[in-house]
């Protein structure tokens, strides 16, 4: 399947420099300084974690694997998009569930706040939002599960899950949903974690920590502690993606 709908038909994020950045990134480099500015990227996946989605997903109904698939984090919809997309083009009979509280982040507890990142209602984007991005591709609008995980998981998730998208951004949103999906999910189901941030894969020389969602790390970290899969990393810009093969 192609994939150019990606960049073409979403924000393609690729934070070209401003002018007056242009300006300080040649003034740095005729400093001898190996730093660059660049706009601040969005809170949202960019198009590096969208290809990453697209070849996960397309990789699970390649080998067949059964099950639907989930979104659970899909804010105004750019990530279902790509499921939907995946989904209705090569697996039909496949469905997506896509869950949000479309109200943004919920309370922060004690095993976020010591990150400092977020507060409540960061990235509310409303429902109506997500469903006119499905209007305006043509594609049909997926099982929408509006509501906080702790309400809609695991009461609302399919009986079996061949590929989970994981993208709550907190600790607490992470832990929750982690265990439920794991056990719903068919062998070869792949689980990928959206800002399982690693240091290793990108440095961040200069990139405001506020985008750090360490929670996520740390709770999966800890869910797969006694669990016999490892979560690989992959590449994604200003960000890092975990995933895992079920086994
Ligand atoms: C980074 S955004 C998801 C981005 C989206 N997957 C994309 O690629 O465009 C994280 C989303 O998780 C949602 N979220 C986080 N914790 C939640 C919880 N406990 N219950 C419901 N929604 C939650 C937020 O509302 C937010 O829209």
């Amino acid at each position: 399947m192609d994939n150019a709908f990606i960049a073409t038909n979403l924000d393609w994020d690729h934070r070209t420099p401003t002018n007056g950045q242009r300006f300080v990134n040649r003034v740095l480099r005729k400093l001898g300084m190996h730093v660059r500015l660049s706009p601040a990227p969005s809170d949202m996946a960019n198009v590096e974690a969208r290809m990453n989605l697209f070849h996960l997903l397309e990789q699970t109904v390649a080998f067949g694997i059964p099950g639907d698939v989930v979104d659970l984090g899909c804010n105004a919809g750019d990530s279902s998009v790509v499921m939907q997309t995946v989904i209705q083009g090569l697996a039909p009979e496949k469905q997506v569930h896509a869950f949000d509280s479309f109200e943004g982040l919920p309370e922060l507890t004690e095993n976020d706040r010591g990150d400092g990142v977020y507060s409540k209602g960061h990235m509310a984007a409303p429902i109506d939002q997500f469903k006119r991005k499905f209007e305006a591709l043509g594609l049909t609008l997926p099982h929408i599960h509006k509501g906080w995980f702790e309400q809609t998981v695991p009461s609302a998730l399919p009986d079996r899950i061949s590929f989970a998208l994981i993208d709550g951004d907190l600790y607490e949103s992470t832990r929750h949903v982690l265990p439920y999906v794991y056990e719903r999910m068919a062998p070869g189901a792949i689980g990928m974690i959206a800002v399982y941030y690693d240091a290793c894969v990108f440095p961040r020389k200069g990139i405001h920590p506020g985008y750090r969602s360490p929670g996520v790390k740390r709770a999966t970290d800890e869910f797969f502690a006694d669990k016999p899969e490892k979560v690989s990393l992959l590449y994604a810009n200003e960000y890092s993606n975990g995933y895992f093969r079920k086994k």
